[in-house]
């Protein structure tokens, strides 16, 4: 529907110049469709038991695991920075079969959390990983059945217990990461039994079986042997993404997870289409680690990429990231 050129303009003159708003950072700024807001981004952050100074990871450069002192000023600088929330881990100093640290009142991660809610307050988000595996011998997600396989009904009846006591460490969200069926449900039922019934479950729904979580094994001392296929999703696979998305909206989580990130955008996309929960997404510790490590030999400018990378996750739906980022990059992003 474009009449012709008029006769003056040029043969080679485009009909159209979409870089004419592209033209000056006034112009990018008043034209840009997304960007990442400090509120949006979620830190990790590790407490490892029995430690008197933070130890690095050396697979996740800038990473640490805290004593509870470097943990405690880790929490305040993600405040002093913005950041919406914070996700704590716990690396227990010794490991059983059942994995009793998750649930014991005076576990490392409840102890991260009673400490990190007296530091901060409720100046942020306080989120707790529920999950088995920094506390089994065998590092996997749940405990073993006779079969050695993982027993997903006792493992979930695990799950709630954890979710109590770190709801009662303080725990304004819950995040059971393990992928054993029903577990939403248990844990939604024992932290309403138990009286919380303001604590919300953010689902990690929609999680892969992801090399892109060797870093992260480091992080936690993990000692799984084998693999999480049994139990944490295909990579090829799409629908199985959106039939645990409903599941766990239907056992009662408030928000929803997809993970890794980068590599499953698409996923992000399709569930934030779908649903009308928060839908956040977990930009992984090899993502972080990839990123790093490039920027590290001068491959690729460090700041920008992450940015890009932050970008590109939040353009694809993700209400929330979860990223190592986060304290460092809050003040940075939308700018
Ligand atoms: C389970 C858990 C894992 C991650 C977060 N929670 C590891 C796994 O499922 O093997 C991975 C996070 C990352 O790679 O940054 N506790």
């Amino acid at each position: 529907t474009l009449g012709p050129a008029p006769a003056s303009t040029p043969a080679a003159a485009p009909l159209h110049r979409p870089r004419r708003l592209r033209r000056t950072p006034q112009l990018r700024r008043l034209t840009a469709e997304t960007q990442v807001n400090a509120n949006n981004l979620i830190q990790p952050l590790f407490l490892r038991e029995g430690i008197t100074e933070p130890r690095p990871i050396p697979s996740m450069p800038g990473v640490y695991q805290h004593t509870r002192d470097s943990l405690r000023k880790a929490a305040a600088e993600a405040v002093a920075a913005g950041v919406g929330g914070v996700m704590l881990f716990g690396i227990p100093k010794d490991k059983d079969e059942r994995g009793s640290g998750a649930v014991d009142p005076d576990g490392i991660l409840q102890t991260a959390l009673r400490d990190v809610t007296a530091e901060v307050g409720d100046a942020t988000v306080v989120i707790g990983d529920i999950n088995l595996d920094e506390y089994t011998t065998h590092g996997h997600t749940g405990v073993l059945g006779a079969d050695g396989d993982v027993d997903n009904d006792a493992s979930v009846l695990l799950y709630a217990e954890a979710a109590v006591v770190q709801a009662d460490a303080g725990a304004h969200i819950v995040a059971p990461s393990g992928m054993m069926d029903g577990q939403v449900r248990h844990i939604r039922a024992a932290l309403d039994q138990a009286g919380h019934h303001n604590v919300a479950i953010l689902g990690y729904s929609a999680k892969y079986a992801s090399h892109f979580y060797g870093p992260f094994r480091d992080a936690v001392e993990s000692s799984l042997q084998g693999n999480r296929r049994t139990y944490q999703q295909y990579p090829g696979n799409i629908r199985e993404s959106l039939r645990e998305v409903d599941l766990d909206l239907a056992e009662g989580a408030d928000m929803v997870m997809v993970k890794p990130a980068l590599a499953y955008l698409d996923i992000v996309r399709l569930i934030a289409d779908r649903v009308d929960v928060p839908v956040s997404a977990y930009q992984v510790s090899g993502e972080y680690s990839m990123i790093e490590a490039a920027a590290e030999r001068g491959w690729i400018d460090r700041d920008g990429t992450i940015v890009e990378s932050l970008t590109a996750i939040h353009r694809a739906g993700a209400s929330q990231i979860i990223t190592y980022w986060a304290t460092e990059f809050a003040p940075r992003v939308g700018r």
